[in-house]
């Protein structure tokens, strides 16, 4: 299938998780790719994966600059975007009392901040009919303690897909939520945890699911893809949340 023949897709996080494997779903959909995060060994272990001629981009999604030049680099490459994958995003564990100023800040300044100039910064690329796919979390349906700022942060994500599809709806640009419950990802290697440690959080969390286990990170692939794709043509400001049944048990 070539779900995404002729569409060329900016993937933020690119080199891990989630990210990753919607790298190497998009790519066999036939979708020109543009990988962006801040490590670049991990992008081009990635774009060799998918083969083709992936353009790899480093930098941090807090830093506008950064963003600048992603969106230069694209553009010179691609001409045009057709969709935009905000997916990468730093999720920190801290009760409110540890949260302090700098990790409030770093929250919010990727997983809000970035995300929304990187909208603004894409804006006069993107190319009618286009996607823009931001990732929030499934946990927000039903909130573990120590993530608040977190779960503000992906609140205030999942608000601005639905302002932002009334004010691009008619510029046939559509912006939707993918809300991952648990997936199975590096993400919880970040968390200076042992091994054990990971493992036994791991395990928690899969048994808060209906289906009793982690997600992968490709079946939220296949969410983006929809998303991504015209299949999802009549989906707009929508928040699909993937979580295996964690906010009904
Ligand atoms: N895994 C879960 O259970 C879960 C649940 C709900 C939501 N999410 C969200 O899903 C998204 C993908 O996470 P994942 O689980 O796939 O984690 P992951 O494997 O750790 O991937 C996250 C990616 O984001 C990139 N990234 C982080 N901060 C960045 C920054 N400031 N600038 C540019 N890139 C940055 C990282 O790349 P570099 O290291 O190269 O910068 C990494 O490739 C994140 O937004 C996460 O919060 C995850």
């Amino acid at each position: 299938m070539s779900r995404l023949a002729g569409k060329v897709a900016v993937i933020t996080g690119a080199g891990s998780g989630m990210g990753l494997a919607s790298a190497r779903l998009f790519a066999q959909e036939g979708a020109q790719l543009v990988l962006f995060g801040r490590d670049r060994a991990k992008l081009v272990a990635t774009a060799q994966l998918i083969g083709g001629d992936a353009l790899v981009v480093t930098g941090d999604l807090a830093h506008l600059d950064d963003l600048d030049r992603l969106v230069t680099a694209s553009v010179d490459r691609f001409k045009a975007i057709d969709v935009l994958f905000l997916n990468a995003g730093n999720a920190p564990f801290a009760p409110i009392e540890a949260t302090d100023e700098s990790l409030f800040d770093r929250c919010f300044g990727v997983n809000v901040r970035g995300r929304y100039f990187a909208i603004q910064k894409f804006l006069p690329h993107l190319r009618a009919p286009a996607s823009i796919i931001l990732t929030s979390t499934g946990l927000l349906h039903k909130p573990l303690p120590e993530l608040s700022a977190w779960a503000a942060a992906s609140a205030a994500v999942r608000s601005l897909a639905q302002s932002l599809s009334v004010e691009l709806a008619d510029r046939g640009i559509r912006v939707n939520i993918l809300s991952p419950g648990p997936i199975d990802t590096p993400i919880y290697d970040g968390y200076g945890m042992t091994s054990e440690e990971v493992a036994a959080t791991k395990q928690g969390l899969a048994e808060k699911t209906l289906l009793k286990r982690m997600g992968q990170p490709e079946e939220m692939a296949e969410v983006a893809l929809f998303l991504a794709s015209e299949a999802s043509r009549y989906v707009v400001g929508a928040e699909i949340v993937a979580d295996g049944g964690y906010a009904l048990t």
